[in-house]
């Protein structure tokens, strides 16, 4: 077992169902540390910049519509296997077919409000972590 950490955001649709607590004790209760996190408003040119890997893909404009409609909360979590542990908690991209028990499968609305994001690996996850958060501000 490896410890690592991941990139977590908690969408708008979970900012304004007020859900913030609810998931971050589910995600306390999988056994991973909340080791940083922020809540922010972003820019058009924030959340573009973000999810720049699928600026070519169809939903890239509605994906980040939707991602400045509200405020969302960018965490570091820290675990054994922090990044597959997430994403295993988390359920599929599309709630339809998230398995029972996941964040998506409880609270998602739709494959785009889908309430959380999590890194898809090391690499990505040493990226998206440092878009958001300095090293003073991951306190593990
Ligand atoms: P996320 O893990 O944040 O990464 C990209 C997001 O694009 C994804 O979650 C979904 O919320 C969103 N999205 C919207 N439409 C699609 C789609 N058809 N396929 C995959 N992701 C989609």
């Amino acid at each position: 077992m490896t410890v690592q950490h991941t990139l977590s955001i908690l969408k708008p649709d979970v900012t304004r169902r007020n859900l913030t607590g609810k998931i971050n004790a589910k995600i306390e209760d999988a056994g991973l540390r909340i080791i940083a996190q922020k809540r922010l408003w972003l820019t058009r040119a924030q959340a573009e910049g973000f999810y720049a890997v699928h600026a070519e893909r169809s939903f890239f404009g509605d994906l980040c519509e939707f991602m400045t409609t509200g405020p969302v909360v960018a965490q570091v979590l820290e675990g054994n296997d922090a990044i597959a542990k997430y994403r295993e908690i988390m359920g599929a991209t599309n709630p339809a077919n998230a398995a029972e028990g996941t964040i998506r499968k409880e609270f998602a609305e739709s494959i785009e409000a889908n309430s959380v994001h999590g890194s898809d690996s090391a690499e990505n996850a040493a990226s998206e972590i440092s878009y958001f958060f300095s090293r003073m501000e991951i306190v593990g």
